[in-house]
Formats: C-alpha cells, structure tokens, sequence
C-alpha cells in the first residue's frame, strides 16, 4: 500500500473538526495528549489486518458482520458483570446467526472505548438553567448539573485506562475457555431462560452441544481453537481526535499507521465532511472505517468520501452503516446502492436499525419500538436483494442487561414499562431477550439471501 499523500497524524489539526469539547485547561489537556501517546496500544496492527481480512469477505457475502454494544459505556459499568453479559449477548447472537443463518459471523464491539458522543445542541436546558451538553463519559459526567458538565481531560486518560481494563477482560473471556462453544448453552442467561426466545436459544444452542458430542463419540477432537475460542474486535465512533491521534503508532513490523485504540473505528453521522477533520485524520490509519449515513448525506458527497478514505479500493476498508429510519429507507437506500454500485467502490453495506427511530414516548423517555428497528432491517435486506447488493451487516445498541428501554419484542415492552430499568445516558438499548429475537428475525433473513 502506498504512502497516504500528505498525512500525518497532526494534519487534521488543518481542517475543521466538529463535536470537540470545549476543554478549558488546555495546559492539561496538551499534557495528557502527550502522556496518552507513550502509553502502550490496546491492540494491534496484526489484528487490525485480521479485522480487515474477515470484513472483505463480508463484503463478497462470504461472512456477516454484527457490531453491537451501548450506545455509550459509561466509567462506573466497567465492571466484570457487564462486560461479560455484552460479551455473552454478542456470542449468543453470533450463533443463531451462525447456526440458523448458515453464515460464519465477524463479531465487533462497540466496547472497550465508546466513551465519546457527538450531539445535536451544544447545551441542554435543565429546570431553565442552559448547560453544556453531556458529551460521554470521556469528556464530562451525564449529572445535569453545571460543574459535572465542564469537560475535563482527566477523563481521557480514566478512558484509556477503563478501555484497557475491559480489553483485557475481553481477551481472557475470548481466548480462556470462557467463549468455547462447549459453553453454548451456558451462555443463556437466567432471566432469559424462561422466555420464548430463551427457549428457542437453549433448543438450538442443545443442537449444537449434540453434534459436538457427536463428533467426540465418532473419534473427531473438538479440542480445536476454532471451538474453543471466539474472535473478537472492538470499534467506537472515532471523535475525539486528540484522543485517537495520541493512541496512533507505525507497525514497527510491516509499516504504516494504525489507530490503536480500537480495531475498527467508525465516523458519526454529523462529523463526516469531506473537507472536515475526522475525514483527514482517518484516510491515514489503516483500520477498518464505518461512515455512518443518514437521510441528510448527498450521494456524490459519500462517493467523495469514500474515494478520500480509501483511494486502492481496498475490500474490507470502508463499511458503509446507513440509518435512514424505517419510514424512508425505501426513499434513500435504494439509489445509495445502485450509485455506490455503478462506481466500482467495494463496501460492506451495513444497517443500524437503531439511530434513525428514536422517538419520545408518552411517559417522556426516548425509545425505539422493537416493530420498527425489524422493519428498517428487513427493507434493508429487501432493497439490497433487488439492487444485487449484499447486505453484509447489522449495527446494533444492546445489552447485556435487564434493561427496559426500547418497546415492544416478544414480551411487549409497554411505554409503561420503561420507567422500571431505564439505565441508558444516552440512546435506548435493546435488552438480552429482544437483542436474541432480533438475532432469530436476521438469521431468517440471511437464510434467505
Ligand atoms: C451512534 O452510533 O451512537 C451515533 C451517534 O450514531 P449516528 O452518528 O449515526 O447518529
Ligand atoms: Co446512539
């Protein structure tokens, strides 16, 4: 791959760059910039070639790509429990879509680092009072009160250091047994378990225990890391630059520049102008890049973006995640692909189901309805069928957890009911039980395909 033309990891300090809080000890923030950028990786050029490898077979159809996690961690959930109940929700899902959708599964995150969230208003209005907006955990504290709201740049390195707690976490429940699909059945939560779509996890999840059971009599050795292992990435939105500049390093091995605070990174909606900063700072890491694409983008702007991003037409470089709501995804997907398509760029086409049907309910919480998040992925499925695409991905926020949060599923989660668990700083959740049924509705699709 060639030298990226007149990039280095400060040139996006040239160009405009949106959603950055406003840090007010700036002597502190240049010093923790500059302690972040000795600090080790927290993962590594090597796997982010993996990463890129898998999702250029996903883009060819060849593989399917779940991305999932909350839409913002928060510092005081980084405990064992959550992340290891994300962690198992991901795995549960990757094998129905294994298993029912006949299709191996590229498992990513959103996790270990999603502490940045770009917002819609620079303030928000508490009982009168205008303060600065929560803007993730990594930049100030959601508490509605004025102090908690000033950014402070301890929080990047409190990020840093929580991000490299979980990875780690991550890493032994990836690779110490804990994922092994002998384990599959014990993955199935206790409050799930008693569920209809509990129920269906634990038939299948019996099946696949069977068959390995089958293979040892017949003198086959599951004792292979293909079972008793699982791969896994993490990726978050790409916003606060500093941040990513500072976990940016060469591969001293192969060469090149990787961002590594996460293996894929993605950009927001709201931060992707061709001529922006997130724009020039990620067309010279070689990670896997998500473009996030909403009903406002323009189709010629995307098709710039993507050529900026990835220039050699690299498979597996550019994942395009397109959240058009479930009302008009019908309206903008469908010329998205043909253009796309016409231009000769490999993409993966991915749906996040979620971003465009948030809504308020009655009782005043944002949610999303279960029906509607199922309706936009379904028409992203059939409008991809009709162009000859392949729809090669699904992006969800979810947990792990109990939590009540968007309406509807299987239990029909009422506005009433929201009020019960609603933990979320941020955006609605899919909770365990409707994050398995969605995973049970794509594996019928992908079954299809
Ligand atoms: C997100 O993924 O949490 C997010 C803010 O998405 P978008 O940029 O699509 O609005
Ligand atoms: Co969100």
């Amino acid at each position: 791959m060639a030298e990226t033309q007149n990039w280095n990891k400060l040139s996006w300090h040239k160009f405009p760059a949106l959603q950055q809080p406003n840090w007010p000890d700036k002597e502190r923030y240049d010093e923790i910039i500059q302690t972040l950028s000795l600090l080790p990786p927290l993962v590594f050029a090597g796997e982010i070639r993996d990463l890129k490898a898998v999702l250029a077979k996903a883009v060819r159809g060849e593989a399917f790509l779940l991305q999932g996690g909350d839409c913002s961690e928060e510092f005081s959930r980084c405990t064992a429990p959550n992340i290891r109940e994300t962690l198992k929700v991901l795995l549960q899902m990757a094998v129905i879509l294994t298993y029912a959708g006949n299709k191996p599964v590229v498992k990513v995150g959103r996790i270990a680092g999603q502490y940045a969230k770009p917002r819609s208003s620079d303030t928000e209005n508490i009982n009168g009072l205008e303060i600065p907006s929560y803007r993730g955990d990594m930049a100030n504290s959601a508490d509605p009160i004025l102090e908690a709201r000033i950014p402070d740049p301890d929080r990047l390195m409190k990020g840093y250091h929580l991000s490299a707690a979980t990875m780690n976490l991550l890493r032994a429940f990836t690779r110490g047994g804990f994922s092994s699909l002998h384990r599959v059945q014990a993955w199935n939560q206790e409050f799930v378990r008693q569920s209809p779509m509990g129920r269906s996890y634990e038939r299948m999840a019996k099946q696949i225990s069977n068959a390995l059971k089958f293979m040892e009599t017949i003198g086959i050795s599951t004792d292979i890391p293909q079972l008793k292992e699982a791969q896994f990435f993490t990726s978050h939105e790409a916003l606060f630059l500093g941040y990513e500049q500072a976990l940016t390093r060469e591969d001293s091995v192969a060469g090149g520049w990787y961002d590594c605070s996460a293996h894929m990174l993605w950009i927001g909606d709201r931060t992707r102008q061709l001529d922006g900063a997130h724009v020039e700072f990620l067309r010279g890491v070689r990670n896997p890049i998500g473009i996030k694409v909403g009903p406002s983008h323009d189709i010629d702007n995307i098709l710039a973006i993507v050529e900026r991003l990835n220039p050699e037409n690299e498979p597996g470089r550019i994942t395009l995640i397109t959240r058009f709501g479930y009302k008009v995804i019908d309206k903008y997907l469908p010329p998205l692909l043909r253009a796309v398509k016409k231009s000769g760029y490999h993409v993966l086409w991915t749906c996040d189901p979620m971003h465009a049907n948030t809504f308020k309910a009655e009782s005043g919480h944002k949610t999303r309805d279960f029906d509607n998040i199922l309706s936009e992925l379904r028409c992203f499925f059939e409008l991809n069928w009709v162009e000859g695409t392949v729809p090669g991905g699904v992006h969800f926020e979810l947990t792990g957890d109990d939590v009540t949060e968007c309406i509807g599923g299987a239990r029909q989660l009422s506005d009433a009911q929201l009020g019960l668990r609603y933990l979320t700083t941020c955006d609605p959740r899919l909770n365990a039980e409707q994050a398995l049924e969605m995973a049970f509705q794509i594996a019928e699709m992908i079954r299809s395909s």
